[in-house]
């Protein structure tokens, strides 16, 4: 098997908050799978995230929490990274675009990537009015001002809501300019806003629309429905060109020699995807000694780049992003000259465009005898996964967020069917498989894998089956299938009961012990494959699994998955409990 490179990324948590279920079924834990498969495969893999420090919103939740950013971005990056390590979702890095040892090449490349661009020739810059608290001494972004709705709703009649934001009216559904909300507020300190007029620089994405047309038909065939629909409509409404730059001082410095720069930063929108190369040049300096080995992973056709983020995040990820990367290297003219053809930069030394960005839709919650809703930090309506990790395993967790995955559309946190899945399908079907053939194998076979010699067309088929396994689950999680590759490894472990059900070793270990031996052969064999296969999804289970077969980590790889265990081969301990029962009447809303 050939081994080739990737570098995986998900999408950086804003530091102003700890992390919940949402945000875990969204981006994490489909990109810790695929990571944790494709080092099983044994891929030369590196697996990028941390936390996104700068801008308004980290500034206005330190003020809220009376504190300074630093000191807020430093606490939630901390408490991300407890809450990260105890799901067993493991980066290479876990970085911090503001924190002390990031917060230099971070800044260094965001600027060396806006001077390229600015350069190039891909900004305007252009004074304009915006709304201003005089209060809070800011100008307000978008989602800090709200007002009356100056829309119409579908059928002509007035919009007219009193609390549309002043990006968004949730109301009409259609998109506000904050300019034109009637009795505008913001939302800082409820002052009415003043009109002022300020300089931004301005990313022309409009010109970027022909290449990024082409490209992304290319690159997207296997891509998820809910990123190239999304993606598709954003480039058919037209990219809008956008400022690039905020009046604050918190953030990346505007790096451009022109008074009207001074006390302003990037836009946190252009510094954070930058974040994904900082820390991967920091990963480079730790494990290399040269932060500039970056360019292997980034600048290097061969290297494959997977963005793992929540739906919220597509347009920037599926175009944002490749603009920027591409306007680093192309300038106005050339873009212009190329039109509507993109070719892949074959050589070293140029920024790749994604492979590929796979997105999740976001994730209600259903508590007991309640409607379903959506997540809301602010109501309250959220599982967290500092409190959830108080009481429970992490991989119950991992498995109800992959196989109950928003991956074409909503789903949601269900506390009932959560418990119901776990008794019945990690509990009734996985755990009881691994246990049902222990005290036998432990009483009669000295914990060693018995003789097959009476296998039968029964044994033969079943382990054809799952042997194929392998090959299938590869094939979806390459296509980033995570719920239909643990869907068929579960259909596995129901086949190996039916099995264990047909043959009944409990009572032919009495009547005859070499058919006996065959049948925990037949399962060993079965869950050593099943097993490998399930370590992606659950490392937790998937490590006890390991250590009962009395395998090495060598040995627990995808490649090694189909090895037959030969009869005499010393098992490990009976594990002991793989998933804990649960009562629905552990989870109170609280
Ligand atoms: O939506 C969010 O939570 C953003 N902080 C994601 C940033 S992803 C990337 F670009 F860094
Ligand atoms: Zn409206």
């Amino acid at each position: 098997m050939s081994q080739r490179r990737f570098l995986v990324t998900a999408a950086l948590p804003y530091s102003n908050g700890r992390l919940h279920v949402g945000h875990v079924a969204g981006a994490y834990l489909p990109a810790d799978i695929f990571v944790r498969y494709l080092r099983s495969r044994g891929d030369d893999v590196r697996f990028i995230c941390g936390s996104d420090d700068n801008g308004v919103a980290i500034e206005i939740s330190a003020a809220k929490e009376g504190t300074t950013p630093a000191e807020l971005s430093g606490k939630y990056n901390a408490r991300q990274k407890i809450d990260f390590d105890g799901l067993g979702i493991e980066f290479d890095i876990y970085g911090g675009t503001h924190q002390p040892d990031f917060v230099d090449y971070h800044n260094r490349l965001c600027q060396e990537f806006f001077k390229a661009n600015f350069d190039n020739g891909h900004f305007v810059k252009k004074t304009s009015e915006q709304l201003y608290d005089a209060e809070a001494d800011k100008f307000l972004p978008d989602r800090y001002v709200t007002g009356k709705c100056y829309q119409q709703m579908s059928d002509g009649s007035p919009c007219e809501h009193p609390a549309a934001n002043g990006d968004q009216c949730e109301h009409c559904g259609n998109s506000v300019d904050p300019l034109l909300l009637i009795n505008p507020v913001s939302t800082i300190t409820g002052a009415t806003p003043q009109r002022r007029k300020t300089t931004h620089w301005y990313l022309q994405l409009d010109k970027f629309q022909g290449m990024l047309t082409d490209w992304f038909s290319l690159v997207s065939l296997g891509w998820r429905p809910i990123v190239t629909n999304f993606a598709m409509g954003s480039i058919k409404t037209g990219l809008p060109e956008r400022a690039m730059t905020r009046d604050l001082t918190w953030g990346v410095p505007v790096p451009l020699d022109d008074p009207d720069a001074a006390g302003k930063v990037l836009y946190v929108w252009f510094d954070a995807p930058i974040g994904y190369v900082s820390f991967t040049a920091k990963l480079c300096e730790q494990r290399d000694g040269d932060w500039q080995k970056y360019k292997d992973w980034w600048q290097n056709p061969d290297c494959k780049i997977y963005h793992f983020i929540g739906e919220d995040n597509i347009v920037f990820h599926a175009l944002t992003w490749p603009a920027m990367l591409l306007g680093s290297h192309y300038t106005a003219e050339e873009i212009q000259v190329r039109g509507s053809t993109y070719t892949a930069p074959k050589e070293q030394g140029h920024y790749q465009l994604p492979t590929n960005v796979v997105a999740n839709a976001f994730l209600n919650i259903k508590f007991p005898g309640k409607e379903e809703e959506k997540i809301s930090k602010s109501r309250g309506t959220a599982v967290w996964i500092q409190d959830y990790l108080e009481t429970f395993d992490p991989d119950p967790l991992r498995y109800y967020l992959t196989i109950n995955a928003p991956e074409a559309q909503r789903t949601a946190w269900n506390f009932d069917d959560f418990v119901e899945r776990n008794n019945a399908e990690l509990i009734a079907t996985l755990g009881n498989f691994i246990n049902r053939w222990q005290k036998i194998v432990t009483n009669h076979f000295e914990r060693k894998v018995p003789d097959a010699d009476r296998a039968e067309q029964l044994e033969a088929d079943l382990l054809a089956s799952i042997r194929a396994l392998p090959d299938q689950v590869a094939e979806d999680i390459e296509a980033t299938r995570f719920k239909s590759a643990l869907g068929r490894i579960m259909e596995g472990f129901r086949e190996c009961n039916r099995y264990i059900d047909t043959r009944e070793p409990w009572k032919t270990r009495k009547t005859d012990l070499p058919l006996c031996g065959t049948t925990i052969n037949t399962c060993i064999q079965a869950v050593r494959t099943l097993g490998v296969l399930l370590d992606p999804f659950l490392p937790f289970a998937g490590e006890k699994i390991r250590a009962t077969l009395g395998l090495s980590r060598d040995q627990w790889t995808w490649p090694h998955a189909t090895d037959e265990l030969p009869a005499g081969h010393p098992l490990g301990p009976t594990p002991e409990v793989l998933f804990r029962k649960l009562d629905p009447a552990e989870f109170e809303q609280g």
